[in-house]
C-alpha cells in the first residue's frame, strides 16, 4: 500500500512590501481598521518585469525540490492551484513546468480558490495512493494585486489579499507513520455569488471580455464579507474535525493546525473552538495578508523552517474559500 509523504516544502514573496499606511494614498482606510479586522500588517505585491505566477511557482518549487533531494524531472506530475494565472489558457502549469524543463511531465491545473492548495495536494495524494505515480509537486501560487480595486470602492477585499508562492513535494512511501493520512473535500455553489470574480465570463452576449465589463467593475472581486466570515468560521471547525474523526483522534492529539490565511479572526476563533493554544496554530497573515491557494503552502514552509514541524507530529491544513469550498488534510508528519 503507497502513502504520500512531503518531502520538500518551498516558498516566494515577492521583495515589493506594501504596508497598511502604503494603501491609504489609493483609498480611504486606515492602518487601524486593518489590523483590528484582519490582523495584516502587510502584504507583498508582484513587480512587473520580475515576478509572474509561474515564476513565483517556480522559485517555490526549486526550494521545495531541494529540500527533497529532487531534480525537476524526477517529479511524475505537477498540481497547481490557481485563480490569477498568466494566461486565460493555457494555465499557469505549463509555463512552470516548462521554465523548470520538464518537457513531457503532465500538468494539472485546477482552482478552487482559497482551498485550492489542499484540492490539489489531494488529487496528488490519489494518484500516488493508486500506484500511478510515485512523486508529485503541488503548487498554490497567486497574483491578487492586479485584480483587486485599489480605490475607496473595492477596499473591502483590497486590504485583504496578497501575492506569493508556495509548493510542497510529495514522495511516495509505505510507512503509514509519515505521510498523508486523509483529505477531506466540499464545496457548495450556493454561495458561488458570495465572493466572486464575474468577468471575463463566456456565457455573455457578444464577446467575453468587453471594454463594458471593464468599467462595471466586472472584473473586480465582490465579496459578502460577512456571509464568507460566518460560513468559515463553522466549516473550518467541521473539517478540521471530520479529518479527525476519520482517523480516530480528538482534537486534544492535535500538534500544530495550519489554515488558511483568510482573516485573524477567523483563525483566532478556529484556535479556540479546537481548544489549542496560539503557539499550535500558524499564522502569517500579519506579513503576507492573504495570497489564497498560496497561503498554506507558504505558512507551511514558514513553519518547516521555524523547526514547528517535528517528526511523529499530527498536523491538519485547513481552508476555506469561494465556491464556497472547504477542505482539510491530516498529516502525520
Ligand atoms: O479566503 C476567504 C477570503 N475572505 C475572507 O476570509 C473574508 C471574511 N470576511 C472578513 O474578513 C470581514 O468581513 C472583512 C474584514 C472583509 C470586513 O470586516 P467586517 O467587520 O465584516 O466589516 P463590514 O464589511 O461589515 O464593514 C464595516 C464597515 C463599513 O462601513 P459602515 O457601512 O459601517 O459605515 C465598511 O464600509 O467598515 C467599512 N470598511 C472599511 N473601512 C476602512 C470596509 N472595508 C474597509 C476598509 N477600511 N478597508
Amino acid at each position: 500500500m503507497a502513502f504520500s509523504r512531503i518531502t520538500g516544502l518551498g516558498y516566494y514573496v515577492p521583495d515589493n512590501i506594501i504596508t497598511n499606511n502604503d494603501l491609504t494614498k489609493w483609498m480611504e482606510t486606515s492602518d487601524e481598521w486593518i489590523q483590528e479586522r484582519t490582523g495584516i500588517r502587510e502584504r507583498r505585491y508582484f513587480e512587473h518585469g520580475k515576478d509572474t505566477n509561474y515564476s513565483m511557482a517556480a522559485a517555490a518549487s526549486r526550494q521545495a525540490l531541494e529540500r527533497a533531494g529532487l531534480a525537476p524531472n524526477d517529479i511524475d506530475v505537477i498540481v497547481y492551484a490557481t485563480i490569477t494565472p498568466d494566461y486565460f489558457f493555457p494555465g499557469s502549469a505549463f509555463l512552470m513546468q516548462r521554465e523548470l524543463g520538464m518537457d513531457g511531465k503532465p500538468v494539472i491545473d485546477i482552482r478552487q480558490q482559497c482551498s485550492g492548495f489542499v484540492y490539489a495536494l489531494s488529487i496528488a495524494d490519489q494518484f500516488i495512493k493508486s500506484g500511478m505515480y510515485k512523486t508529485a509537486l503541488v503548487i498554490g501560487s497567486e497574483i491578487q494585486s492586479s485584480w483587486i480595486d485599489k480605490t475607496t470602492a473595492g477596499r473591502n477585499t483590497a486590504v485583504i489579499f496578497g501575492d506569493g508562492a508556495g509548493a510542497a513535494v510529495l514522495t511516495a512511501t509505505e510507512d503509514p507513520q509519515h505521510c498523508i493520512l486523509s483529505t477531506h473535500l466540499h464545496a457548495d455553489g450556493r454561495f458561488a455569488e458570495d465572493l466572486f470574480v464575474k468577468e471575463p465570463g463566456s456565457s455573455r452576449p457578444g464577446r467575453a471580455a468587453t471594454k463594458e465589463m471593464l468599467d462595471e467593475g466586472g472584473f473586480n472581486v465582490h465579496m459578502n464579507g460577512n456571509a464568507v466570515f460566518k460560513h468559515a468560521i463553522v466549516r473550518f471547525g467541521e473539517v478540521i474535525n471530520e479529518a479527525l474523526e476519520a482517523n480516530g483522534y480528538q482534537q486534544s492529539d492535535l500538534d500544530l493546525l495550519v489554515p488558511h490565511q483568510a482573516n485573524i479572526r477567523i483563525s483566532d476563533y478556529v484556535r479556540q473552538q479546537l481548544g489549542l493554544d496560539e503557539a499550535q496554530v500558524v499564522n502569517n497573515i500579519q506579513r503576507f495578508g492573504n495570497t489564497t491557494a498560496a497561503s498554506i503552502p507558504i505558512a507551511m514552509a514558514e513553519a518547516w523552517e521555524q523547526g514547528r514541524l517535528q517528526d511523529g507530529n499530527l498536523i491538519c491544513l485547513a481552508a476555506f474559500g469561494s465556491g464556497f469550498t472547504w477542505a482539510s488534510a491530516l498529516i502525520r508528519w
